[in-house]
């Protein structure tokens, strides 16, 4: 079993009957919603909410009842994946352009779970290109702001035209010295006009599930 699965079919130990749950975006959270897919199908019931178009997508396929945030407040437990995840826990997220939604899920969820194989683990963060989500009104401003900060915004592109996220804006990839206050570097991005939301997920996530040296799946809390 590769670590991607390991780690995401363990997510699935959280999760109880009648729970709200979140259910992320990605390759890892794939095997999360498969066999969450498998266990529905055995009678479990949850509901779910999905963190993008394409998991929603999933969940459909593995007749996984949804519901939305037009129907419920709060969500028991989200799962999710990472693209990178610090010592103390922290995360950036978004490489695959469902950074809001995602966001938006977890300050929902009472406990997030996130599901990360050992190359997600870092010392800081920092190595992987910071997503951050814009409208695409004010994009050139926008990177122009970003750039004051002393990092450098990449238009992220699909096929040759800017990739589009869920919500109809962009996204700018932005490489980043080494993350040494990332609460500030969160708030600070978020206060420039034109910016919706970006990938760091500090103090968030409760439970991480990877996998040791020994390739063991761990929890780290
Ligand atoms: C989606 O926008 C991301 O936040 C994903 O959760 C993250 O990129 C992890 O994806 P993988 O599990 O595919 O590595």
């Amino acid at each position: 079993m590769n670590e991607k699965q390991a780690v995401g079919e363990k997510a699935v130990e959280f999760v109880k009957k009648d729970m709200v749950v979140g259910l992320g975006t990605g390759s890892t959270v794939f095997y999360t919603l498969s066999l969450l897919g498998k266990l529905v199908q055995q009678g479990l019931s949850i509901k779910g909410i999905p963190t993008s178009v394409q998991t929603e997508k999933l969940a459909k396929e593995l007749n996984i009842p949804l519901t939305s945030f037009d129907e419920i407040d709060q969500i028991d437990i989200a799962i999710d994946g990472a693209d990178e995840v610090s010592g103390s826990l922290d995360l950036i997220k978004g490489g695959g352009g469902a950074l809001l939604r995602e966001k938006i899920v977890a300050k929902a969820a009472k406990k997030l779970i996130i599901v990360a194989d050992s190359t997600k683990l870092v010392d800081q963060l920092g190595s992987f290109p910071l997503p951050v989500e814009i409208v695409p009104f004010v994009m050139k401003a926008t990177k122009r702001h970003i750039q004051k900060l002393g990092i450098h915004p990449e238009l992220r592109m699909a096929n040759g035209a800017p990739f589009i996220t869920d919500n109809g804006n962009y996204i700018l990839d932005c490489a980043c010295p080494k993350i040494l206050a990332p609460n500030e570097l969160e708030n600070n991005l978020n206060m420039i006009p034109g910016v919706v939301d970006n990938g760091l997920f500090i103090g968030m996530a409760d439970m991480v599930i990877t996998v040791d040296k020994n390739k063991e799946v761990i929890l780290r809390e």
